[in-house]
This record gives structure tokens, C-alpha cells and sequence, in this order.
């Protein structure tokens, strides 16, 4: 997501809801400004910061047994990639399948229309040969209108641990919506952060170098650029929660003091208690049987389940029953 793609309306709306809630919440949707989309590549290289080196690490190792069963099939197909974001991860399939001359067109799907012109730039760049067909919207609505649907096979990327990102009633909805947007013996790829020793997974958002801070603050700074709020963002800490249980991995805003924030654009004064929190994201940690609990009520089967050495990350292959 970025700044050119918000509508206004709806954030100060969603602003307004959140903090008039008791507890009070913001939607971590608004961390991608093109600062939190630049925060959020640091991120992604940080010591701590298992998640991207270990998705990358199994579609290196096992591209070739993630990608088999589409290709023995022996026919022509969609690959189609729910947020693509810079497509990274996904060029390891896409130059392996380049590689094997097979007949496939790729539709990356992002809310973001700029990322979307910077992949198509670099794919016609990389793979001048790829037939790229970008979509700009969002995942539920690509997958009402599945604007790819032509009878041919379909495989659905959603890499990321991007679902982790919801609670488990829209993870649950969004399920549903990958059912309704495929037709039997469609295949889906979805990216799973597994349960582990709670400290790595603490740590993974609570980095030294203090980035993953800066990427909750920006939601603060970013009310008061757009919003015309007045936060101090020195007088709110960032704090990462991690429940082993739930294996959700939830992120807050500490107001260190009582104090009263004024939004201008909303006309709204909103009041602090000390240690007052904003919770600002979740991430869901998932273990496989939950995974495969997930994939029967959204009526798919498992097909195989792709974990890099450790054991930290999973891509899980499904097939729509
Ligand atoms: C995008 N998403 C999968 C990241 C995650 O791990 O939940 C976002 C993130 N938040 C803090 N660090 C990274």
C-alpha cells in the first residue's frame, strides 16, 4: 500500500473509529506510506527479522517440488500473486519457469499502482518474454472478479506470511474468498510464520537497531502529516507482545504519560490515560495442525507443506476440493 493509493475519507474515518474505541486501535494497513514502505524493507533485512530469509531460503531450496504439481499437469496456466509486492521471492519461480519455456501468464495483484509499474518495469527488464498481466486491487475483490479465470489451472501465491497479518475471522474470510475466487483442483501457495521459542519471535519485532519501532511510530508521525495531529511521538514507546497460546504477535503504542491529542482534520480531541496503549498490529504465528484446520474449513486439501531447515516457516501448497 502507499500514501497515493489512501483515500482519504476512509483513513480518517478508520482514525476516528480507532481511537474512539475502548481499547483504543489504528489498522496496521496504514504503516505503507512510502516512509513505512521503506522502514518495512529494512525490516525485511534485519538480523532478527527471520521471516523473508527463510521464505526465501524454501522457494531457492524447493521451487522445483512447489512448482511439480502445476507442471504435471502438462498444460498451459495462470500464476497469480495476491499483494506482489517488488516480486523479489516470486522471481525464483518466475525464471524457473521462464527457464523451462513453459506456457503461463503471471498476474501479480497489489493495491499499489506504482508498485505495480516498478515490477512490470523490472520483470520486462529481467524476463522479456513474460506475459504480465498487473492488477491494481485489493486481494478480496481481485478474487471476486478473478479477472484470469479462462478454464485454464490456476495456482494463487500468497506469499508473505501476509495472512498472518489478520485476526482468525477475516484469515477465516479471507480463506472463503480463495475458495469462491478458484474451481476444483486449483492450487494455492499461502506463507505461514510457524510457532516457535517465543524470544525469536519477540525479537523479530523488537529489533535493536530500534526499525520495527520506527515502523509502528510512523503511524504516529504519519496522523500528523495527514491528519494535522499533534502527537509527541517521544512521549509514546513501541511495545511487542507475544502470546505463545494464541500465537499472536501483537504490537502497541504506550502513552509514557496522561496527556490529550488533538487531530485537526477530524476536529477531535482525544484523550490519554498513562500507559494508556494503541494496539496497532497483529501477527499471527500459526502451527501446522492449525494450518491444516484452516485449509479443511475453507474446504482445500493439503498437498504439501514446504519448511526451510529450521523449521521457522512454512509455504503450504493446497488443492481446491
Ligand atoms: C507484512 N507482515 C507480514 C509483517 C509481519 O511480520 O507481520 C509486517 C511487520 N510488522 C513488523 N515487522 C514486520
Amino acid at each position: 500500500m502507499n500514501a497515493k493509493n489512501t483515500d482519504f475519507g476512509t483513513f480518517a474515518q478508520d482514525v476516528m473509529l480507532g481511537l474512539s474505541s475502548t481499547p483504543k486501535t489504528l489498522p496496521s494497513k496504514y504503516f505503507y506510506d512510502s516512509k513505512g514502505d521503506k522502514l518495512f524493507q529494512k525490516i525485511m533485512a534485519l538480523p532478527e527479522y527471520y521471516l523473508t530469509r527463510k521464505e526465501y531460503e524454501i522457494l531457492e531450496s524447493q521451487h522445483k517440488q512447489i512448482l511439480a504439481p502445476i507442471l504435471s499437469l502438462n498444460q498451459s496456466f495462470n500464476l497469480i500473486e495476491l499483494g506482489a509486492g517488488d516480486g523479489m521471492k516470486t522471481k525464483i519461480l518466475l525464471r524457473y519457469l521462464s527457464k523451462l519455456k513453459v506456457d503461463f501468464t503471471y498476474y501479480p495483484v497489489d493495491f499499489s499502482g506504482s508498485v505495480l509499474e516498478e515490477l512490470e518495469e523490472s520483470l520486462a527488464n529481467e524476463l522479456p518474454d513474460l506475459k504480465v498481466n498487473p492488477i491494481q486491487d485489493t486481494y478480496r475483490e481481485s478474487l471476486k472478479k478473478q479477472v484470469w479465470e479462462d478454464g485454464r489451472p490456476n495456482l494463487i501465491l500468497f506469499m508473505g506470511a501476509n495472512l498472518g497479518n489478520f485476526g482468525v475471522d477475516e484469515a477465516k474470510n479471507i480463506i472463503n474468498h480463495l475458495r469462491v475466487g478458484t474451481k476444483k483442483g486449483d492450487l494455492v501457495l499461502i506463507g505461514f510464520d510457524l510457532k516457535k521459542d517465543p524470544q525469536t519471535i519477540l525479537n523479530a519485532y523488537h529489533d535493536k537497531q530500534g526499525v520495527t519501532q520506527e515502523f509502528n511510530m510512523n503511524l504516529l508521525d504519519r496522523l500528523n502529516r495527514e491528519l494535522e495531529a499533534d502527537f509527541d511521538r517521544d512521549s509514546f514507546t513501541h511495545w511487542p507482545t507475544y502470546d505463545p497460546v494464541s500465537g499472536e504477535c501483537r504490537s502497541y503504542l504506550i502513552s509514557q504519560k496522561a496527556q490529550n491529542v488533538n487531530i485537526g482534520a477530524l476536529n477531535q480531541t482525544f484523550n490519554f490515560e498513562a500507559y494508556e496503549s494503541i494496539f496497532t498490529e497483529i501477527s499471527k504465528k500459526y502451527s501446522l495442525s492449525e494450518i491444516s484446520h484452516l485449509a479443511s474449513l475453507g474446504g482445500f486439501e493439503v498437498k504439501e507443506n514446504f519448511m526451510d531447515s529450521e523449521g521457522y516457516f512454512a509455504d503450504v501448497l493446497w488443492e481446491r476440493q
